[in-house]
């Protein structure tokens, strides 16, 4: 498998500005919790925060792999890093989070883990389908609910749901992830609506294609195409959601992926833009 993690010295080469920094820890920390904090995005949003001198809450449910990234952040960013593992489809994991939360300042919530499982939707286990619904849906829901009413009653702070183009249309061979996926843009933007007054940020992010180990295992084809712009690396994911962060609802992330996304929601009808990303997505794991 090809290296697909940039390197550290690259990691921790292009911070924050400080100034930026500062205010950016003054208004999101002391603490951020990060949900699907072992490897990919969520990782590159570990680094990107720890490096902006955010202490942390790493969750996942590989513990080794989440204490090595904590132990990198530790000694790199001389950050607090506590990590937390557990499994958000139990039910009962956003009671665990909160426990774990319990007497810290949770400033920021990144929301970014998902389960997708690639194939028609009928041949799939509809227990794949729900598992979905329960790690992308009510995941961010629960989590939300909970940290959000301690940051709107201190008037400050800051939530993140990563999302992903596959909102904007349905997605054949993704049609339940995709839903998901639409289910976090919508909720951003609503919380976005609502919490602005309470001094509480909201983003959804959309990504598209990223190279993260999950997306090089899902991915075993790759296939040029305009409608497929070249995958991002984590971190600039990472770091164009956090500058949007408190100027908009919602980022599209990468310049490709914002052509692609205008072209498909604002020039084709939602039948053609259907149609494109479902003809895509056969070439590729079909
Ligand atoms: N990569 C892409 O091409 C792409 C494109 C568009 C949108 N996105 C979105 O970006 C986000 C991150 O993508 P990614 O490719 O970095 O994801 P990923 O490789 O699947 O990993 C996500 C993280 O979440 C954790 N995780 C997954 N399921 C979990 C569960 N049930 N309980 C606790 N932790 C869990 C994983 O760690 P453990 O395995 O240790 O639990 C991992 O740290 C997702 O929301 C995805 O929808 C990704």
């Amino acid at each position: 498998m090809p290296e697909v993690l940039p390197r550290r010295d690259l990691v921790y080469s292009r911070a924050m500005p400080s100034r930026r920094s500062a205010s950016f820890a003054q208004r999101y920390g002391p603490v951020a919790l990060i949900a699907g904090a072992s490897e990919g995005i969520g990782a590159a949003f570990a680094r990107e925060l720890a490096q902006a001198g955010l202490h942390l809450i790493l969750v996942a449910r590989r513990s080794a792999i989440l204490e090595e990234l904590a132990e990198e952040l530790r000694t790199a960013c001389r950050v607090t890093v506590r990590t937390l593992a557990c499994d958000l489809e139990d039910p009962a994991a956003a009671g665990a989070i909160v426990e774990a939360c319990r007497g810290q300042e949770v400033g920021l919530l990144v929301y970014n883990a998902a389960f997708s499982s690639v194939g028609r939707f009928l041949d799939t286990p509809v227990a794949a389908h729900l598992r979905a619904l329960h790690v992308n849906a009510r995941g961010p829901v629960l989590l939300a609910h909970a940290l959000g009413g301690p940051m709107a009653s201190r008037g400050r702070g800051g939530i993140v749901l990563m999302s992903s183009l596959t909102a904007f249309q349905g997605t054949p061979l993704v049609a339940s992830y995709g839903a998901t996926k639409a289910f976090n843009l919508v909720l951003a933007e609503g919380l976005w609506g609502e919490l602005k007054e309470r001094g509480v940020d909201v983003l959804a992010c959309c990504a598209g294609a990223t190279l993260t180990p999950g997306y090089e295992r899902a991915t075993p084809r790759r296939v040029p195409s305009r409608f497929a712009p070249a995958p991002q690396d984590p971190a600039e994911v990472a770091r164009e959601a956090l500058a949007a962060l408190g100027r908009r609802p919602l980022i599209v992330t990468g310049r490709g992926n914002r052509v692609v996304s205008f072209v498909m929601r604002r020039l084709f009808s939602r039948r053609l833009a259907v149609a494109t990303i479902g003809r895509e997505m056969r070439k590729r794991y079909d």
